[in-house]
């Protein structure tokens, strides 16, 4: 299966706009580079520029996290899952879907498309997040969803910009492969492999610390394409997946 292709697909048929991946270095004075999918839509998001016609979109992003808010820098060597460089597969809805449709689209992709068996997955929603646990509860058993705080389960690009209450899909790559002590749900271990985080944007954070609301809650999605294609190959690594192996065997 084509992984990008059968997302971005999945997304087009909700009605989504397919737009093509933003240039690493953004223009944005408050990011060296583009770290989430998200990037490019900061201005809608944030009401300074108008909502597009139809206002939900879909993209593939390269991204880097080498710096900045989101450092992946030290975690590469170290894990299975982390590199600098990486493509972020994303849904966005500027003002018209929210918590219940991107529950449900995430959900359908996950298990009826990659065909994921329910039984290794689990999910997390914000510690305050009483809406978003009640929706999960409608397609996952709730001894599958843990709540963590901020620390976890609150997404912001950067210090300053829109941000919001975030949900995480995991994928439980089994205690026989990986059994660390770090090897629990909400562990830094690479058991539970967190594929998908929707983030429900309702804030935007300005330099004083201060949440003010955006003019409408809107939904930020990023899923990994490296870890799902792993997972999707049967590896255990991002590296012995077909999108690094060729790269690795023409270097060596
Ligand atoms: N914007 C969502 C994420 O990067 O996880």
């Amino acid at each position: 299966m084509d992984i990008r292709e059968a997302y971005l697909n999945f997304f087009a048929s909700k009605g989504h706009e397919i737009i093509p991946s933003a240039p690493l270095v953004p223009n944005d004075a408050t990011l060296l580079f583009t770290n989430a999918g998200m990037v490019p839509f900061k201005s809608i998001f944030t009401g300074e520029v108008p909502r597009p016609t139809p206002p939900i979109r879909t993209s593939c992003q390269t991204c880097i996290r080498a710096g900045g808010k989101h450092n992946d820098l030290d975690n590469v060597g170290y894990t299975a899952r982390h590199h600098t460089f990486f493509e972020m597969l994303g849904n966005f809805s500027f003002g018209e879907y929210f918590k219940k449709d991107a529950i449900a689209y995430a959900w359908e992709f996950v298990t009826q498309v990659l065909k994921l068996p329910k039984d290794r997955l689990y999910v997390t929603v914000h510690e305050s997040d009483d809406e978003a646990f009640a929706l999960w509860e409608q397609h996952i058993a709730k001894e599958r969803i843990y709540r963590f705080g901020d620390h976890d389960n609150f997404w912001q690009m950067g210090d300053t910009g829109p941000c919001g209450p975030c949900s995480e899909i995991f994928y439980d790559q089994g205690g026989e492969h990986f059994n660390t002590p770090e090897d629990y749900m909400g562990g830094d271990g690479d058991r539970f492999l967190e594929i998908w985080n929707l983030v429900f944007m309702q804030y935007e954070r300005s330099s004083d610390g201060k949440l003010t609301p955006l003019p409408k809650p809107s939904i930020d999605t990023g899923m990994g394409l490296e870890r799902v294609t792993a997972i999707m190959e049967g590896k255990f690594s991002n590296y012995d997946s077909s999108l690094f192996m060729p790269l690795i065997n023409e270097v060596a």
